[in-house]
């Protein structure tokens, strides 16, 4: 098993949002889940550990760093969007140094590929990797979800709030000239993520946090529009 100051190694080219502390968040959450939900501890420490350890951070080629958000902008410089091969094939290299047996190295694998929320070719099919995948979306939601998707939209020159236009209500997607803001990655993911979670108990945690995120954004819009 990779000791956490092994992985921290990983992390280093970390931007400030995409950081270590995401991974030790996800890790302890997915700990709590997979003791609550009875998954195998040792698959799920790993996975949780390695998930991101490649591309992962927004404008990220291939080399060792982090990340979390699945966010737009990371989106469309390309290197984000594979983050989750990338992850598995260097997770492999780690696991198979270590000599973990082959099957429970796939086990390992499969958890990490199949974490993209934006990536529905792979679904988490194990309650290992339905654990780590519930872990990876809860981090974007509650008071670190606010504080991650606004600093997020700050590192890419957007604003916390912007007016999203009919299109972008109606498609997700917008107009020419209009900011993708934290406020139209709330309306277009966040407010999303607690339906697609898969563990009763990932479930539960997450009824308070999106609720926290839901009056969050709600409150910043009526403030910038003058109404609160
Ligand atoms: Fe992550
Ligand atoms: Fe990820």
């Amino acid at each position: 098993m990779p000791t956490i100051e092994q992985a921290r190694a990983w992390y280093d080219q970390a931007d400030p949002i995409h950081d270590f502390d995401h991974v030790l968040r996800v890790l302890h959450t997915a700990e709590r889940l997979a003791l609550a939900e009875g998954a195998d501890l040792e698959i799920v420490r790993a996975a949780a550990l390695l998930h991101d350890a490649v591309g992962a951070a927004p404008g990220a080629g291939t080399g060792a760093s982090n990340g979390a958000l699945d966010e737009t902008a990371g989106e469309r410089s390309g290197g984000r969007a594979h983050h989750h091969h990338h992850s598995a094939g260097f997770a492999r290299s780690v696991l198979e140094q270590e000599g973990w047996p082959d099957a429970r190295i796939q086990a390992v694998l499969h958890c990490i590929r199949a974490h993209r929320f934006r990536d529905t070719s792979e679904p988490p099919a194990t309650l290992e990797a339905r654990v780590l995948f519930d872990a990876d979306k809860l981090d974007v939601l509650g008071a670190i979800g606010a504080a991650r998707t606004i600093a997020y939209a700050a590192l890419d020159g957007k604003p916390a709030y912007a007016e999203p236009s009919e299109h972008f209500l109606q498609t997700g997607e917008v107009e020419p000239g209009e900011a993708h803001s934290a406020y139209h990655e709330y309306l277009f993911k966040l407010r999303r993520v607690k339906d697609r979670l898969f563990t009763p108990s990932g479930r539960r945690l997450a009824e308070s946090r999106h609720q926290y995120l839901e009056d969050f954004f709600t409150q910043l819009a009526a403030e910038v529009r003058g109404e609160r």
